[in-house]
Order: structure tokens, then sequence, then C-alpha cells
């Protein structure tokens, strides 16, 4: 979860090599560097602060260089501190970056320190700087490629020598690389974003590829050490997507594109088809008889909606599994099982290993929800649904959410199908529902000055409690994470019947209850629910319709939610709790796009 930039130029290369870390921020932001070559030395700057401190640093110490290696960390080995900040060095003679997590990194330490080696961090990557610097005969192509059979773990590195001025070479295992071509000059990077206005023109390595680059091109080596050609292909990533345009945030931008998100995702799609997954003649999905989900975070929650959406609409059994548990779990596979693998990036490491546990286990029929096309989960999976919610740069997710809903109901309409469990006519009204979503999308953030009211109220509190039930008890979670994840209030989300048997002893004044309560068939039983909270002098936020009899009063506060159709209501109560989430986080002044301790992307386990 860090990110990683390099190139091999004939030009100065540091202000590209710095305008791509901005864009990798998203990756991690505990630390940045670069080094670069000139003058027959390697020179470093490194930043515990974010990339325009470094920026600052760099002209102050005027660092250039036609070759050079940047990094922007999420700290795994080794507290954010310059001692530890990438790239971590070896006598002088080689630089390193890399993002990943090395098992094996107290053994090789060890061995390393017994050769002479003295370690200047607490970071699992110094010993790879060193491990090349011990492998080096004069080819660092060669050395990497020594070196990286001694590790154990996930790495993406980026690597130049002292003797190599015009040379980086890079490495993967378990996390992305890709390789970017421009007109005499070539770059590497974990993300073709960071190389967005640079080049469009991308090379993906694969697990076990060793890459050396410069300014003419790049050869790469497989697992095996054979020659190997990874096609450069055209990747769109335009800079405006990393823009902020008028918005103060990204996530507030990204809040508010989700009905141009959700008009995108539907764009050219008439019915329910198995074509839409990537399975034109059914032969996949028309096999299934079950579906298991596996996710993490935010996109668990999208599978937690999935299952009674699934379970009602196809009447199949489905479950839902947090990627991270999943893959560690004995669980006993059926390979009538459809495993669905939904991620924003696609590069989450628990989802991917999670998906590559349940093939070991004999079951093949995959299936991505994916909003990044390139990634690995896509390349992995037999089926692929691709949202279209563009490039998601805030930590908080949000777009990515809603589309992956819209997907998932549109394969619980095409289960369904396959069933003979959907009448054409109820297949029509669905699909008009859906495609009425931007539309109902739009109201929704018309409420935004009342949801910025409720935020600043809730931005003097230390705590709160969401609850929700049936398909929207996974809203309730959704609106707990996004609330914690920004504002930093721990924030609890609860079955709304779960109450009672429990969570109802933390309930006062001080505690306010977010209540997700449409008007569903569990209407009265949420109210219920909403009387016991009143009775212990709690505080009641609702979102509520305008049919349903729950007014505002003392201690009652009410946001009446648009006309909605019903089986799609949990895409649109997310959205009030994404504003008041992010609201409650401006009030308290936190950096919203990055908040403490995360990144966007998690690909170390
Ligand atoms: O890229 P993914 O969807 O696989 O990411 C999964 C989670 O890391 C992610 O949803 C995380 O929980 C978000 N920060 C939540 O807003």
């Amino acid at each position: 979860m860090c990110g990683i930039v390099a190139a091999a130029a004939r030009r100065d290369i540091v202000p590209l090599l710095v305008e791509g870390l901005k864009r990798l921020e998203y990756r991690g932001y505990d630390s940045c560097g670069v080094a670069a070559l000139a003058d027959g030395a390697i020179a470093r700057v490194r930043s515990v602060a974010r990339v325009a401190d470094l920026a600052a640093r760099i002209a102050r110490e005027r660092l250039a260089g036609a070759t050079g290696i940047a990094h922007t960390r999420w700290a795994t080995h080794g507290a954010p501190a310059t001692h530890n900040a990438h790239p971590l060095a070896s006598r002088g003679e080689i630089a390193l970056v890399h993002n990943g997590i090395i098992e094996n990194h107290e053994e090789l330490r060890a061995e390393l320190k017994a050769r002479g080696y003295a370690f200047e961090s607490q970071t699992d990557t110094e010993v790879i700087a060193h491990l090349v610097h011990h492998c080096y005969r004069g080819d660092l192509f060669e050395a990497v490629g020594r070196a990286v059979k001694r590790l154990v773990g996930a790495y993406a590195i980026a690597v130049v020598a002292r003797a190599e001025p015009h040379r980086v070479v890079g490495a993967r295992m378990g996390s992305p690389l890709v390789v970017g071509a421009g007109a005499g000059e070539t770059f590497l990077a974990s993300d073709a974003l960071a190389l967005a206005g640079v080049t469009d023109r991308i090379a993906f390595l694969e697990d076990g590829d060793v890459v050396a680059i410069d300014p003419e091109g790049f050869r790469v080596r497989d697992a095996s050490g054979r020659e190997a050609t990874r096609p450069l292909r055209t990747v769109q990533v335009t800079g405006a997507a990393a823009e902020l345009g008028a918005y103060r945030h990204f996530m507030q931008k990204e809040i508010f594109e989700q009905p141009r998100a959700v008009a995108d995702t539907l764009e050219g799609v008439e019915r329910a088809t198995p074509a839409l997954f990537g399975d034109p003649t059914g032969a996949v999905l028309g096999a299934v008889d079950s579906v298991l989900v596996l996710a993490c975070g935010t996109s668990y929650h999208a599978g937690l909606v999935a299952r009674y959406w699934i379970e009602s609409l196809a009447r199949i059994p489905a479950t839902v599994e947090i990627a991270s548990e999943y893959r560690y779990r004995e669980s006993v596979p059926d390979r009538r099982t459809l495993v669905v693998a939904v991620s924003q990036s696609g590069e989450t490491a628990d989802t991917l290993a999670a998906l590559r546990h349940a093939r070991s286990l004999g079951q093949k029929k995959t299936l991505a929800v994916c909003n990044v096309a390139t990634s690995a989960l896509v390349r992995e999976t037999r089926l692929a649904f691709l949202t279209r919610a563009g490039v998601e740069i805030g930590v908080a997710s949000t777009k990515a959410f809603t589309t992956q809903l819209v997907a998932l109901f549109l394969l619980a309409l095409t289960l369904a199908k396959l069933k003979r469990r959907l009448a054409a006519r109820a297949e029509r009204e669905h699909l008009a529902r859906l495609r009425h979503l931007p539309r109902a999308l739009g109201a929704v953030l018309a409420l935004e000055p009342q949801l910025i009211a409720w935020a600043e109220r809730f931005a003097r509190k230390e705590h709160a409690l969401f609850l929700g039930r049936g398909m929207h008890w996974p809203i309730a979670l959704e609106g707990a994470l996004k609330l914690k994840e920004i504002s930093y209030i721990h924030a609890e989300a609860y079955p709304a019947g779960e109450l009672k048997h429990g969570p109802l002893a933390l309930v006062t004044s001080e505690m306010p209850v977010v209540t997700v309560a449409p008007n569903d068939a569990l209407l009265e039983k949420v109210k219920s629910n909403m009387q016991e909270v009143r009775a212990r002098g709690g505080e009641l936020y609702v979102l509520a319709d305008a049919d349903t009899r729950i007014g505002a009063e003392d201690g009652v506060n009410v946001v009446r939610m648009p006309e909605h159709y019903g089986m799609l209501s949990p895409v649109l109560h997310t959205v009030p709790l994404q504003l008041l989430a992010y609201h409650a986080a401006v009030a308290r002044g936190t950096d919203v796009d990055k908040p403490r301790n995360l990144a966007k992307s998690v690909t170390v386990e």
C-alpha cells in the first residue's frame, strides 16, 4: 500500500516523479521521498510530511537527475520517520523503494548484519537494499534477479545503482507494478494513474517479473529467468480525474459524482443478461446454485446488501465473507458456487488471497465486480463486471460503493432470470427503476444542507450508533464506517433488533443514534427500536420516508427521503450518511481525503 514511481530519461525527471507521487498519495501518505542519480552519486530527499513538503525540500536542495526513484509510504514495519522513509540505501551504491511486506526480513537482517551491513531503519525494506548490494557484480538486472529469489512475501520494487546511471530495475510479486513507455524515457509505477499526462502506453508486469528500464525501452525476465514480452497497451488515464475542480475535497467531489457514476455504469445495459458479466452464453452463471461474496470494508457492505437481493430475487443461497477471515478458514467448498470478489481497486491483498484460496478449493466459477479494468482481480477471475465510477481518490469509498450496488443488483436480476424467477415485465420494471437512480440520487444530494446541520452537532460528540434492519443494516454499517474513518468519531452499527441484547446500555443523551427507517416491511419493528432509544434519553437522527408517520419532535431529528423504489432504497440511503460523515469531518478539521493511519488501497495483508 505504498506508491512507487521511477524513471530513466534524458531530461531532469525529478519534477515528474514528484507529480507522480502526488497522484499516488492515495496509496499511503505517512512519508515520502525521491532519489536521483546525478554527478556520479545517488542523492536522496525524504520527508515525513506530505508530497508538497517534499517538493519544497527538493527545490531547496536542488535535487535533479535523469534517472530516479520515488515513493509514498504507508507504514508497516517501522514508524513514520525520516530514517524509515524510502528510498532506502545500501552503502551509497544502491537505493531502493518498495511496496509490500517481506516476511523473512528478520532472518535476512541477521544474515546481512553478520556480513557487515549496518542498518539505519526499522523497515523490512532495508534488507532488500543490502541484499541487492550483496548480490551486485556490475549488473543491476542480474543482481535484482538474484536478490528477489531470497525474498518471501509481497513486493514491488524499483532500484538504482550508482554505477549504472541510466538504468532502473524493478520487480514484482503480489504488489502491482507497471511500465510506462514514453518518447526517449521509460517509467515504472504502482499505478498507471501516476503517469497520467506523461504516457498512456502501459505494460503490466506479472508476478515473478524482473524488469530493467532505460531511456530507450525495457526488458523483462519472468519468474523462470527467461526473457518475456509484456505488451504495451493504451490505457486512458486522464490527470483531470485527479483534479479537485470546484470541490474542497475529493470525497465531496466523489459523493456528488454518484449520479454520473451510476449512469455510466448502466450505460448500454438493456437487459439483465449473463453477457453483462462476460458470460455471453450463460455457461457459467447458468450452472450456479449459490453465491459467495468475498470483500473487505465498504465492498463487503455492498456484498451484504447483495445477499438480500440475490436471495429474494433469484431464490438461491448467498453468503458474504470478510476476505481476510475466509482465506484462513476451513470452509466447505461447493463447485456450483459463484465466487464474487468485490473490490474498488482490484488490488486489495486480502480479497485477492481469498479469491485464490477459493480457486484452490476447486471453486472455479469466479466473478470480479471491480472499478479498475487493469487490476489483478479482473485478470484473475473468469468473469468480470466493471463499474464505471471513475478514479476514486478519497480514502473513504463513496461512488465505488453505489456503483458496486448497481452491479450486484444486475447480478441478482440475471441469476433470477436464469433460474426462471423473473418475468419479462418484472425485469423491465426493475431496469426502469435502475435507470431512474441517477435522478433519485440527485434529489438525495439536494438534502445536503440538512445533513450539514446534523453534522455540526455530531462534530461535538465522541460516539455514535447506527441502526438499520434488513437490507438497511449494511447501510448502517457503511454509515458508521464512513463516520469513524474520516471524523474519528467512534461509531458502531447494529441491526436495530439487536439493540436490546447489549448496545442499549450505551445509549445516553451523549450518544446520537442514526436510524435508517424507510417505509418497508420492517418499519414498525424499527419504530419500536426507536422508542427503546427515546425511553433511555437517546437522541435520534432518522432517515424516514414521507409516509412513515415519524415526526420531528424533541430528541427526534428527521430527514425526509425523496420518494423512491423500495428494492433500491439502500443505494439512496447511503448518500445522506456519506454527507453526514463528510461534513462532521470537515467541522472537526480532519484531513478528509487522507485520514490518519489509513491508505486507499490495502495491498498488504
Ligand atoms: O479496493 P477495495 O474495495 O478492495 O477496498 C476495500 C477496503 O479497503 C475499502 O472499502 C475501505 O474499507 C474504505 N476505506 C472504506 O471507505
